[in-house]
């Protein structure tokens, strides 16, 4: 039995027969071709909930990072699917590229980006992917998807549906500014609050960088510190019609416009208005400065954690009529 307590962001206890470290491409094609059982993919677990303990566990850790176009003003950049995401960020930062500053601090591996579509503050990585290299399961073929054929959408990808269980992602290829960086997203509100408070006017990339840094560090629990896996839930997408019945209830209720029948409530407001935040039952609890995040307060299992989760659902459901759906994978 192998221990997967380290390998989960959410430090709960699993462990498995057989893990095995995948380094290279060819081993990963290898290792499909010789094995059809299913097998459990691990990158940095910081989106999976081990429920069960799984009997074979291939854990990623293909690195590299390669320019492999430069122009004068943007480069395409393959990346390692084993890369930690944030060490990516702060590389890309100190060599002044552009494009995934916003997303600093997330947690987890470059090959886990694709597959939920990593955002926050107004970035998602479909904004700089160019393209995304697989290897097939049941073949061991390697493939390669432009970004346009991976059906990508908020917290979501073809990997979390029809093709779930199908590839597994060995490294991606990001288009990202040189120069000018004329793309600086800095229009939501946190980020606007910081840069004021850090006296800057004209924001480069970095002082993005160092405000979404300061932000998430004020507000999301270090998952070294505290066990959790972020965003337990997504924000849910509703019926206009449903929200303005609410509205009346709850006229502050926040939303963030879809299209012309939809909008997306954020389910940190829903779970903090429902009384969750810094409530604590067993081990597990909701974080104080962040309502959306589950937190180990350590000792906890898989179960407990998912018990716990059931039970906001539960709540907002009650209260609200909502139905939240998760983030995490559970395993
Ligand atoms: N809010 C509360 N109470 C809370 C939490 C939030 O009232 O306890 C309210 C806030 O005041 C705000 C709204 O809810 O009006 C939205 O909160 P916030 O800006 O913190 O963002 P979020 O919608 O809760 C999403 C992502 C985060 C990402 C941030 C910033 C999802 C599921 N989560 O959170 O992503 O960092 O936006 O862009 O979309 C993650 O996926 O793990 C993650 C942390």
């Amino acid at each position: 039995m192998v221990s997967l307590q380290s390998l989960n962001t959410f430090g709960v206890k699993a462990s498995c027969d057989e893990l095995i470290t995948v380094t290279s491409v060819a081993q990963l094609q290898e290792l499909c071709l010789a094995s059809q059982e299913s097998t459990i993919i691990l990158g940095g677990g910081s989106n999976t909930l081990f429920v069960n303990s799984p009997s074979t566990v291939w854990y990623i850790d293909i690195k590299g990072k390669e320019v492999i176009k430069e122009r004068e003003d943007a480069i395409l950049l393959r990346i390692g699917a084993g890369e930690d995401w944030h060490e990516l960020v702060t590389y890309c930062i100190e060599q002044n590229w552009g494009g995934i500053e916003n997303l600093a601090l997330i947690p987890g591996k470059c090959g886990a980006g694709p597959i939920q579509n990593i955002g926050a503050y107004g970035v998602e990585i479909q904004h700089v992917l160019q393209s995304v290299s697989v290897v097939e399961r049941s073949t061991g073929n390697r493939l390669e998807f432009h970004v346009t054929e991976l059906g990508l959408g908020y917290r979501h990808s073809f990997f979390k549906g029809e093709w779930k269980d199908k590839y597994i992602i060995d490294s991606i290829v990001m288009r990202l500014t040189k120069d000018g960086h004329h793309e600086i997203k800095s229009h939501y509100g946190a980020i606007q609050n910081t840069l004021t408070e850090m006296d800057v006017k004209s924001p480069t990339i970095h002082d993005i960088y160092t405000a979404v840094v300061k932000i998430r560090s004020s507000k999301l629990p270090d998952p070294k510190e505290i066990g959790n896996g972020g965003s337990f839930f997504k924000n849910p997408i509703i019926p206009i019609g449903q929200y303005q019945k609410l509205l009346v209830k709850y006229p502050e209720m926040p939303s963030y416009p879809i299209d012309d029948v939809t909008v997306k409530v954020p389910a940190g407001w829903l779970i903090d208005r429902a009384g969750w935040k810094g409530k604590q039952v067993g081990n597990v609890g909701s974080y104080a400065k962040q309502a959306l995040v589950i937190v180990n307060h350590g000792g906890a299992d898989g179960t407990e954690v998912l018990n716990y989760s059931k039970q906001i659902q539960e709540s907002i459901m009650d209260l609200y009529g909502i139905n939240l759906q998760r983030e995490i994978n559970v395993i």
